[in-house]
């Protein structure tokens, strides 16, 4: 990518976009695109066709989708088959037309069958049944990476589709109600910390195995895969190693400075008992993630006590 190469990164207000736009503008890329939702609502086609005509980007990073956790899917589960369908929809028909160089589009583990083997490796793909609880968000990303690939084979749009695992990192959401676990964990450990509290409560027993990457490796990765990947098969960004929650706990307490007890609740469900992405095919191109687990997780306190005295987390 040139330095002046315009680059539109979709969804640039959000964690993944956030990382994106902080990685570009480091490095020293001067023509990144980055326009709010308020300024252009990616569902709306017209929109999405004005900007694409206007500003013909060479590059494009959809980090844009309508995101949430296991509640968030099961009220809402039109909406967030709907946008997301639309989202990746008007983008890539778009940047295709405009004349786009190369497009990443951004799935998630979530895309893979409940029962696959671990780690999961991209070849799982459409081997079985869906976790039916975010099936609607996991369906519509995979007619976006089937779409990347149909256009590939259409039209010979360079399109490539990446699979993260669990993200993390400065932007994160801590709100309790929709956030994933290490932002949850960080909060209520620092209320623990802050209350006073002799124990924090952690749901579930404990010892599912899950894998976490530090946001900015995936910016960096995204990069890698935009300059080295350019094949329509999907393929995996992960950190390549996996914590019981427990540890995780530990390791969290730790950063924030609580010393009290952790106590776990085994009337809550624990989910699958691991999951972790195989990460042999990026590991092969000569990426791997940079960020220890402990500085990662430290990076992220230091974000949420500085928005906390801004006002920004709640
Ligand atoms: N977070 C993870 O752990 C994780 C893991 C694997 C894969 N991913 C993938 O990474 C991508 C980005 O996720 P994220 O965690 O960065 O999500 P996020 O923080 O919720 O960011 C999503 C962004 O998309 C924007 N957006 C949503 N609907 C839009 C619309 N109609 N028009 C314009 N913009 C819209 C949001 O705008 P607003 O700021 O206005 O809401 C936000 O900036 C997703 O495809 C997700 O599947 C994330």
């Amino acid at each position: 990518m040139n330095k002046d190469a315009g680059i539109f990164v979709a969804g640039a207000r959000g964690l993944v976009g956030s990382a994106l736009g902080r990685t570009l503008a480091a490095r020293g890329f001067t023509r990144i695109l980055s326009p709010s939702r308020s300024a252009l609502d990616l569902r709306d086609r017209s929109a999405v066709d004005r900007f694409f005509a206007t500003e013909r980007p060479d590059y494009v990073f959809m980090a844009a989708a309508k995101v949430g956790g296991i509640i968030a899917n099961d009220s809402y589960p039109a909406d967030f088959i709907r946008d997301n369908l639309e989202i990746q929809t008007n983008v890539i028909d778009a940047a295709y037309r405009a004349g786009t160089r190369k497009l990443c589009f951004l799935g998630s583990s979530c895309i893979y069958p409940r029962l696959a083997a671990q780690p999961l490796q991209e070849s799982s793909l459409l081997t079985g049944p869906l976790e039916p609880t975010n099936q609607w968000y996991a369906v519509a990303k995979i007619a976006g990476i089937k779409m990347c690939q149909a256009y590939a084979l259409q039209h010979g749009f360079n399109a490539i589709s990446v699979m993260p695992t669990n993200l993390y990192g400065p932007g994160d959401n801590f709100d309790l109600q929709t956030s994933h676990v290490l932002p949850a964990l960080l909060r209520k450990f620092h209320t623990a910390k802050e209350s006073g509290a002799s124990d924090v409560v952690v749901w579930g027993s404990g010892t599912p195995r899950r894998e976490f990457l530090y946001v900015d490796d995936l910016a960096d990765a995204l990069c890698f895969l935009m300059e080295h990947y350019d094949s329509p098969e999907i393929i995996n960004v992960g950190w390549g190693h996996d914590v019981t929650i427990a540890e995780l706990a530990s390791l969290i307490a730790e950063v924030v400075g609580f010393r009290g007890a952790i106590a776990y609740d085994r009337s809550k469900p624990d989910g699958t008992p691991r999951k972790l992405l195989d990460v042999g095919k990026i590991s092969a191109l000569g990426w791997r993630a940079r960020t220890p687990l402990v500085d990662g997780v430290r990076a992220t306190y230091e974000w949420y006590l500085a928005s906390m005295k801004q006002g920004r987390t709640a």
